[in-house]
């Protein structure tokens, strides 16, 4: 049952936001592409790094936000294939902060039930971050509420490549030399292998891009993006895009359920009027 207090404050715009979500039609699985964090710090002639440093108040408050939601499934897009091309001190700092918020953030974890799992070449990060990626992950395992998945050295590319040769592992030992290879096949192998596509693609700041982000897996998202950049979005920004889902038709390249009926109609009646 989710708890109406805990969302938001008498009076307060989350509580206005609140009253504007049908909370029977949330999205299961929202992404969210967590952009702006150096225009942050850069308008404030701060270091890049601190935008980053500020973007983990956002991680906590949406994280949190979403298991309170009872949402299904999130995942944030922390760390991609491409970033290591970053200097080596933003990298290093990053690093440095994931393991932060892991160590800090685990007793978080555990006490609103959240299970935690890193998707992403997992086995390209530095073995001080794989050991606290797999401590947390290990310590969450049969957490039964909201699944919180970190892309880290992730690309949807390099992920759809990682399939095919996982696929291929899979035809060699089960000797499937007969196969045919549907999209549950291919799905079954992906790093989100039993995760229910996003409904939802949130992107801060602005930018009318996917970037490499779960390719695969948004065939059918809506996507929100939103000009506020990560380290000011706040659970109002997470209400807001929320209720521009729901103010979607879905239609997962059908019609409307009313319109197929009404075509049914039309051509029966065209049907009987040409007899
Ligand atoms: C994009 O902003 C953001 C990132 C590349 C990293 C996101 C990381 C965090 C929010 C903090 C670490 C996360 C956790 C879970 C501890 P950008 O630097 O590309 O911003 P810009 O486009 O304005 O330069």
């Amino acid at each position: 049952m989710i708890d109406l207090r805990k969302l938001a404050e008498p009076g307060s715009i989350e509580e206005s936001l609140l009253e504007k979500i049908d909370l029977n039609r949330l999205p299961r699985h929202i992404a969210v592409i967590m952009d702006g964090n150096g225009r942050w710090a850069k308008s404030r002639r701060l270091p890049r790094v601190e935008g980053h440093r500020a973007g983990i108040a956002s991680v906590r408050e949406i994280v949190e936000t979403a298991a309170r939601l009872e949402l299904g499934v999130i995942t944030l897009y922390a760390f991609s294939v491409e970033n290591w091309k970053r200097p080596r001190f933003e990298v290093a700092t990053l690093m440095m902060l994931l393991k932060e918020y892991l160590r800090k953030e685990l007793a978080t974890l555990m006490e609103n039930n959240i299970r935690f799992v890193p998707i992403g070449r997992i086995e390209g990060l530095d073995p001080s971050v794989q050991r606290e990626l797999r401590y947390a992950e290990e310590q969450t395992a049969k957490n039964t509420g909201l699944l919180f998945q970190i892309a880290l050295n992730y690309g949807g590319r390099a992920e759809i490549v990682d399939t095919v040769n996982r696929i291929m592992t899979t035809l060699r030992e089960k000797e499937m030399t007969d196969a045919v290879i549907d999209e549950a096949f291919f799905g079954d192998h992906l790093y989100t292998a039993n995760v229910d596509d996003p409904d939802l693609l949130i992107r801060t700041s602005g930018e009318l891009r996917v970037s490499n982000f779960l390719l695969w897996q948004i065939a059918y998202a809506e996507i929100h993006v939103t000009k506020v950049l990560w380290p000011d979005f706040r659970k109002q920004h997470l209400f807001e895009a929320i209720i521009d889902f729901q103010s979607r038709e879905r239609r997962y390249g059908g019609v409307e359920p009313g319109e197929q009926e009404m075509f049914v109609e039309q051509q029966s009646a065209e049907g009987d009027s040409e007899k």
